[in-house]
């Protein structure tokens, strides 16, 4: 049975018993050549992506057909509660070490994206599952990732996270982020490169706001 489980920005996801299937649909709004393209090439990303993981062996969804002419992608079903829900039950519980453990393996799963040379660009706890059965988190939601070694793209998908984690989990952000980066200095090839370049790049957002 065909069950709607997600209207996202861009897209639907259905999921059809262990088949996920993410369908960008038509934003009207959007030049439609524009929106083609744009469809097109995210939808490729992820199809991209997704291979990619499942080569290096990082707990994402197995890519089963990526098609750019309907704009979908299918993948196989991840069991299992959002991270951000997840977090946000251990908070309640008052289990601390519950969600700072989770937090580290979020710091190491990015120090192994970005080995690999990708940035996810979306990185937010609502983007990864904890695997049900296998306890493990699995990152989703490739569309806006890329192929890079820079520095300054690990830096800011870093950057990117921190933000998403004081504006979803702000009472617990300073712990969270805390155990994120801890891990991911240990498990991240370019390690003090990129938290050097982290520094900056949150001068560069002060700054900013400043003028
Ligand atoms: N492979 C999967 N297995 C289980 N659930 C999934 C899977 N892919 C997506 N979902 C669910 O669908 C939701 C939306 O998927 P995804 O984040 O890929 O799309 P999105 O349109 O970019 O959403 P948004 O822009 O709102 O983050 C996820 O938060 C998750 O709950
Ligand atoms: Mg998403």
């Amino acid at each position: 049975m065909v069950n709607k489980i997600a209207q996202g920005a861009e897209a639907i996801i259905y999921a059809d018993d262990a088949i996920v299937v993410k369908d960008r649909f038509e934003k009207t709004y959007r030049h439609p050549d524009l929106d083609r393209r744009l469809r097109k090439s995210r939808t490729r990303r992820e199809g991209k992506v997704l291979t990619k993981l499942s080569e290096i062996g990082l707990a994402a969804p197995g890519l089963i057909e990526m098609d750019d002419k309907e704009m979908k992608v299918r993948m196989d079903l991840v069991p299992g509660d959002m991270v951000k829900t997840v977090i946000d039950d251990l908070e309640s519980a008052g289990d601390a070490a519950g969600y700072v453990k989770l937090c580290r393996e979020i710091g190491e799963k990015v120090a192994v994206l970005h080995n690999n040379g990708l940035v996810h660009q979306d990185l937010t706890t609502s983007n990864m599952i904890l695997h049900a059965e296998k306890k493990e988190i699995f990152l989703i939601d490739f569309g806006l990732s890329f192929f890079s070694n820079k520095v300054e793209d690990h830096a800011v998908d870093l950057h990117l996270l921190k933000h998403a984690l004081e504006s979803r989990h702000h009472r617990i952000f300073e712990k969270c982020f805390a155990a994120v980066i801890d891990a991911y200095k240990k498990r991240a090839d370019k390690a003090d490169e990129t938290m050097s370049r982290l520094e900056r790049v949150e001068k560069r957002g002060r700054n900013k706001t400043k003028h």
